[in-house]
């Protein structure tokens, strides 16, 4: 297509703030509409960045012939019907992880994006943070070697040091058949299984420990309630013995200083040369910097790229809006989403039953 992408987003609370960086000041794409089931905020938000239409109702929006594509930023459950609405109804599609709530969910969205022929990606703003994108062209470049193992890590701190979320962003997520089931696994774990699929690449098999913590305060639950964690997770990748782990801890007390949430995300590749570490990831220190290579001997700091969350978010969204207009995929497909899908599915199974789940266990 030839002209700025027209672009209307569906859900207009906490992360959708995040999307408008990538439409600020962007030639080649512009919020032409807001709708969100909170009539006064999409009104509110429409105003804030500047988009001429508002809707209350998303499948109106859909009937508006302006709009080329569509921003998915609503609760978990919804992704599906909105997804295969929006494709149906002929619009490229940005949506947000997860994709569905499960994979016959997936199936049916990965078989609406067949039938209308529009970009479909799932909005994985992780891998266009420059600490992991460059990580990985490293990894890619033999830079350390044959990967060997990753080691990824969050750690989620007391949030009044990061930043306000609504009310109702802790609603639906205290509410498992809106949200799957935990705030940790099933949604942060998102970012998390599409690392580990991102650098190392298909996942056989795993194995989870997943707790069950009353928290005092966290930004996405209401006060009292339980959060899966501290959480353990392992993993066995397809066709070669490499392996993966993600350790999430949840520290009421813990300071982390954040502009988002304060969480401290950070990730270590192994290969037969050499050791990459991603220092950190949306919150905590800058005392180290944001990507660091050991080789022969040496370790080598890499200070030249915007670390940000909200960056990662912008060149996400741009590259959104770059791909409907070049006629090409971008991170993540539909394809390598479900596959992420499956891997968080695995890990519920696994910590549920106490074994080690094979990917190809989770079929629907
Ligand atoms: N990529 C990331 O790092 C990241 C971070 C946070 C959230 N997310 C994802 O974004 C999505 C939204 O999360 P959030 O934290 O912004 O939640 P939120 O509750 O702050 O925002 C969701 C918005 O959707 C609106 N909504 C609900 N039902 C609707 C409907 N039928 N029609 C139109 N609007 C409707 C709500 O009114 C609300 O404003 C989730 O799926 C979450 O996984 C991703």
């Amino acid at each position: 297509m030839s002209g700025a992408v027209r672009v209307g987003f569906i859900g207009a609370g906490r992360i959708a703030d995040m999307h408008y960086e990538g439409y600020r000041n962007n030639p080649k794409a512009r919020l032409l509409a807001v709708c969100d089931a909170d009539a006064g905020l999409a009104s509110r938000r429409a105003a804030e960045w500047g988009a001429d239409r508002t809707y209350d109702d998303y499948r109106r929006l859909l009937d508006d012939p302006d709009i080329d594509a569509v921003e998915i930023i609503t609760p978990h459950h919804l992704h599906a019907e909105m997804g295969i609405a929006a494709l149906d109804a002929g619009k490229h599609v940005s949506l947000q992880k997860p994709m569905a709530m499960n994979v016959t969910q997936a199936d049916a969205i990965l078989a609406a994006a067949e039938r209308s022929g529009k970009l479909l990606r799932v909005i994985e703003n992780y891998r266009f943070a420059q600490q992991f994108s460059r990580a990985k062209k490293m990894l890619d470049g033999g830079e350390i070697g044959e990967p060997l193992s990753i080691r990824l890590k969050s750690l989620t701190g007391n949030v009044r040091h990061g930043w306000e979320v609504p009310p109702n962003a802790q609603d639906w997520r205290a509410d498992a058949k809106r949200s799957g089931e935990g705030s940790i696994v099933f949604d942060h774990g998102q970012h998390i299984w599409s690392l580990a699929r991102y650098f190392l690449g298909d996942v056989e098999r795993a194995f989870a420990f997943i707790g069950r913590e009353r928290v005092q305060a966290h930004h996405e639950l209401p006060p009292g309630a339980f959060l899966d964690n501290p959480t353990m997770a392992a993993w066995k990748y397809r066709g070669a013995d490499r392996f993966g782990s993600w350790e999430s801890v949840y520290a009421d007390d813990m300071i982390i200083p954040s502009h988002y949430y304060p969480i401290y995300v950070w990730a270590e590749v192994t290969g037969t040369r050499g050791v990459l570490w991603v220092n950190n990831f949306i919150g905590g220190s800058n005392s180290r910097p944001p990507l660091e290579m050991y080789r022969d001997g040496e370790t080598t700091a890499f200070t030249d790229l915007d670390p940000d969350y909200a960056a990662s978010f912008s060149l996400a969204v741009r590259d959104f809006a770059d791909a409907v207009l070049d006629g090409r995929t971008t991170e993540m497909t539909g394809r390598e989403a479900r596959e992420t899908l499956r891997f968080s599915l695995a890990i519920l199974r696994s910590g549920k039953e106490g074994r080690a789940v094979l990917i190809d266990e989770i079929t629907e």
